[in-house]
């Protein structure tokens, strides 16, 4: 199948550059670029939407296509340059019998789970395939080395070119692996994103950004520049008719969506120039007529402190944005009779979320409402923030997700969206905007940077006898959710362990650095690293093994947690470490054997755990889920929560389908959509299999019930769909007869909210209904000359109470354990420095060693079927666990990530010179 028609042209017919031609997809088709137009953007206009734009730089490999069959980045090519060529996507290999088993071995081993690298992992693949067919794992890591995936941790997709695959199970009830049912659009590049869907007569949107951290804004003559060719209107805090200010959560609201009179960060929004794409893709940013006076900007929270340092913000003095506080027992007086104490200090910086899709969509105005088409995670809280800036009711504006090519946190934040929203009802027409890599990278929020000092004692029998924390973390220039970690950070800080005499306490700063936010962990990952790594400490302090010290302190059904909970069951971190013992048998002795040679290569084993509370924190957060029966049988599942990869759609989808007794295929999905789906909440902090999940069930049960009765059968009965809906209880099978007055004949909408408790003023209560509990291995080899890591294998055990979907299970620990082990060896973002995915690294296919995952099932009474969330869970342990198998090879104590060869090196040396 091809993607456009013949004789089809790229650019309007009266513009007067001849012509070229190229044949795409086996169809000669005429373009008119631009003059130094890429070829990738040449592709899209010419309507093959399965070439992605990551990064427009030969970074991510989304791009690549076959050029003369060869495998090139389409961003890398002049578009003149393809004069001729024959240029393939993904869409002219699909009919290829190779490319088929490629792309079903993808689907079933669910190598695609956002799918915004699909496509050109497909056919860097398909190249490789052509020139050999039987590769080995090394020459699929080389083919596919250029191509960067941020969700699968590539292991899935390494066995899918090997033709390691899994086989689909015959049913499709819970607890089986079947693919993800959206899964077919993704690996056939039909999966339409945030820069996919804009109407061909849409203007473009381009953001103007301040370039320094912290500067007075000076606007020159804004009319004339708006008078300009092509140019149909300039956007500054002028045109928001409502407050121009918007956040996450409401009390912290503080962002605008233009600065005026100063900018507060690097990247922030000051005006934006809207018009025809042409005038808008050569628009040079510089002639904008707007002047950035440089002010002082202190760019740590050190900064942010000192006494002569600006206030952000009128009202947080000291730019202390907010602080946690978790207090238990005496903590200094444990302290104090502890048989050894371990203390340090530990430090991390930005993290960018890199997803491969930069922040797009588009807005237009329908019937005097404004409707915002974009990537994001949380529809309704885009919907609810857009009306306040456009000073509307929430009801005059629709939101209708896009697919989202990854999100992590970051997506959770309003973007593009109030821009395309200002301009669509400012010029009446439809308006698109999608972020470059740099923009993306310089505006969006990040992984709140860490300063944590933390003391932890323990008697000499390993049991901990005191902990005392205090976390400094900089939240940026604007609140985003840093209110939340700096809750969750002193509720979570002590690990899954019992502690008696405990006190965290956390600090959320202002900085002109940009805004800090949420990113899978929640601060969480950032505390990990400095209990864990001090774990580390006593028990080899003490003599002990390292897994034993940690069993010996876990927490356990009946012991409460540092916020005095208590939890009957659930607890699954015992089953976690007693899941990892016989691999840390296995993978001590294997690190011994290693080393026995010498060399400068030496072999090291490190464990931690980590847990994490499913949804928000002491506060209400339902979901609400709606189905329906139409008159022809037909069962529609109204699924709201946003599927951001991590399989929502799928996993929703099948505690439905088997709570009500039919067949996951008989079931048809209703996307996230504010005007036709109910609020599910956002896409966050691991709470959608969760919460989202337990409406889905109670939505079942209140739709089974309603057919039941109907039938007047049992509660045995079955369902059947597929010609009507016929009910069969015992001997007797009843076709009931359906009429509608609306969509539906039966209708069932549920809601749940877990059950939580405030915390008091000490932070104890119940936070969470759910935790869900995690413990990785990690085994390593660091070269003590070069002070460079490689990873061998990870080990990672999960409690997540009941795998609704096994295979989802597998890659969302695949996901975050590579992501863990890019903040623990190479993530930094630095502003004005890492603003690209060049000199920002993320891991690449062959960063990641073999993942072995260990499903834990410790069902919780909370749980639908017992399930709890896994999403954040899966980052958490890695860089710890990381951090102390680089100690058990090589003796270097790291207390800051990432452990960057010269970081490595410089404690090394400190080890050797320790006395
Ligand atoms: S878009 Fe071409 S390599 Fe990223
Ligand atoms: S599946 Fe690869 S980036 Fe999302």
């Amino acid at each position: 199948m091809n993607v456009v028609p013949a004789k089809i042209a790229a650019r309007p017919p009266d513009r007067e550059e001849p012509a070229s031609s190229l044949v795409l997809n086996g169809e000669r088709v005429d373009y008119a670029p631009r003059e130094g137009e890429r070829l990738s953007d040449t592709l899209r206009a010419l309507g093959a939407l399965d070439v992605k734009v990551g990064c427009n730089a030969g970074d991510c490999g989304a791009c690549t296509v076959l050029v003369d069959g060869e495998p090139v980045c389409a961003c890398l090519v002049a578009s003149m340059q393809a004069e001729g060529r024959a240029v393939t996507s993904l869409a002219g290999l699909r009919a290829e019998p190779a490319m088929q088993r490629l792309a079903d071995a993808f689907h079933r081993n669910n190598a695609a789970q956002c799918g915004i690298c699909t496509p050109g992992m497909l056919v860097s693949a398909a190249a490789l395939l052509r020139r050999n067919a039987q590769p080995s794992e090394a020459e699929v890591k080389d083919a596919l080395g250029g191509v960067l995936c941020r969700c699968t941790g590539y292991r899935a997709i390494i066995d899918a070119v090997l033709g390691t695959v899994r086989d689909v199970p015959a049913d499709d009830t819970i607890g089986t692996g079947v693919p993800r049912i959206d899964g077919r659009a993704k690996v056939h590049g039909t999966e339409r994103f945030g820069d996919d869907v804009a109407p061909a007569d849409a203007l473009a949107l381009r953001v103007i950004r301040s370039p320094h951290p912290r500067a007075r804004i000076v606007f020159g003559d804004l009319a004339a520049f708006a008078a300009g060719t092509g140019i149909a209107a300039v956007l500054t805090a002028d045109d928001v008719p409502g407050a121009n200010r918007f956040g996450v959560i409401p009390a912290f609201a503080d962002q605008p969506v233009f600065a005026v009179g100063e900018a507060r960060y690097r990247g922030e929004a000051v005006a934006a120039v809207v018009g025809d794409p042409d005038v808008i893709a050569a628009l040079d940013a510089s002639t904008f007529p707007v002047r950035f006076e440089p002010l002082p900007a202190a760019t740590s929270p050190a900064e942010a402190e000192a006494a002569d340092a600006a206030v952000l913000h009128a009202g947080r003095a000291g730019n202390l944005m907010c602080e946690g506080l978790v207090r238990k027992g005496d903590a200094e007086a444990a302290l104090a009779r502890a048989a050894i104490v371990a203390e340090g200090r530990f430090r991390s910086p930005f993290v960018e979320h890199a997803y491969i899709e930069p922040e797009a969509g588009y807005a237009e105005v329908v019937a005097g409402r404004v409707e915002v088409h974009a990537s994001t995670q949380a529809p309704v809280m885009d919907r609810d923030g857009l009306a306040g800036i456009l000073g509307v009711e929430p009801d005059a504006v629709r939101i209708v997700p896009t697919a989202c090519g990854g999100g992590f946190g970051s997506k959770l934040d309003l973007s593009v969206q109030p821009f395309l929203a200002l301009a669509a009802l400012k010029t009446g027409r439809p308006v698109r905007c999608a972020y470059s890599r740099t923009e993306s990278m310089q505006s969006t929020t990040k992984r709140h940077p860490s300063d944590i000092h933390c003391r932890i004692g323990a008697t000499a029998d390993g049991t901990i006898c005191g902990f005392d924390f205090a976390g400094t973390f900089d939240t940026g220039a604007y609140a985003s959710w840093g209110p939340t970690v700096a809750n969750r950070v002193p509720v979570h800080a002590s690990g899954p362990y019992r502690i008696a005499d405990y006190r965290a306490t956390s600090r959320a700063v202002h900085t002109h650095n940009p805004p800090s936010g949420a990113f899978r962990g929640f601060g969480v990952p950032q505390s990990a690293i400095a209990q864990e790594v001090l774990f580390d400490d006593l028990a080899l302090a003490l003599g002990m093994d390292r897994l034993a010290f940690r069993q010996r302190n876990a927490l356990a059904n009946g012991t409460p947690t540092v916020c005095g909970q208590v939890f009957t069951q659930g607890v699954g971190i015992g089953a976690c470490f007693e899941a990892i013992s016989p691999h840390w048998a296995r993978a001590l002795a294997g690190a011994d054997a290693a080393n026995v040679a010498g060399g400068a290569v030496r072999r090291g084993v490190g464990v931690a755990a980590g847990w994490y509370g499913c949804g928000n924190t002491s506060m209400p957060n339902p979901s609400t889920i709606r189905a329906g029966v139409r008159a022809d049988g037909g069962i529609v599942l109204h699924q709201g929560a946003v599927d951001i990869g991590q399989g929502a759609n799928t996993v929703i989808a099948q505690i439905f389908a088997t709570t009500l007794g039919v067949p996951l295929s008989a079931v048809e999905i209703v996307g996230p959509d504010t005007d036709v789906t109910p609020d599910a909440g956002k896409t966050s902090a691991s709470r959608q299999t969760f919460v989202s999940g337990n409406a889905a069930r109670l939505t079942a049960e209140a739709l089974r019930a309603e057919i039941l009765r109907l039938a007047n059968a049992g509660p045995d009965a079955v369902i059947h769909t597929g010609d009507g809906l016929v009910v069969e209880d015992g001997e007797r099978r009843q076709r009931l007869e359906l009429t509608a007055s609306g969509p539906y004949a039966l209708e069932a909408a549920e809601s749940y909210d877990p059950p939580t408790a405030p915390l008091d003023a000490n932070g104890q209560g119940a936070p969470y209904a759910v935790y869900g509990y995690a413990a990785h291995m990690v085994e390593l080899d660091v070269d003590m000359e070069l002070g460079t890591v490689t990873l061998v294998k990870v080990t990672a055990a999960h409690d997540v109470g009941r795998a609704i979907n096994p295979v989802l299970v597998d890659g969302q620990i695949h996901g975050g354990v590579a992501q863990g082990a890019g903040m623990a060896l190479m993530e930094e973002y630095i502003p004005g420095r890492t603003e690209n995915l060049h000199d920002y690294l993320i891991p690449t296919i062959g960063d990641i060693p073999p993942i072995e995952t260990l499903i834990v099932e410790e069902p919780d009474a909370h749980g639908p079927y017992g399930a709890k969330g896994l999403g954040e869970h899966a980052l958490i342990p890695t860089a710890p666990a990381i951090l102390n198998a680089i100690r058990h090879a090589s003796g270097a104590r790291l207390t800051a990530v990432p452990a960057t060869p010269d970081r490595v090196l410089a404690a090394i040396r400190a080890a050797k010179a320790a006395p």
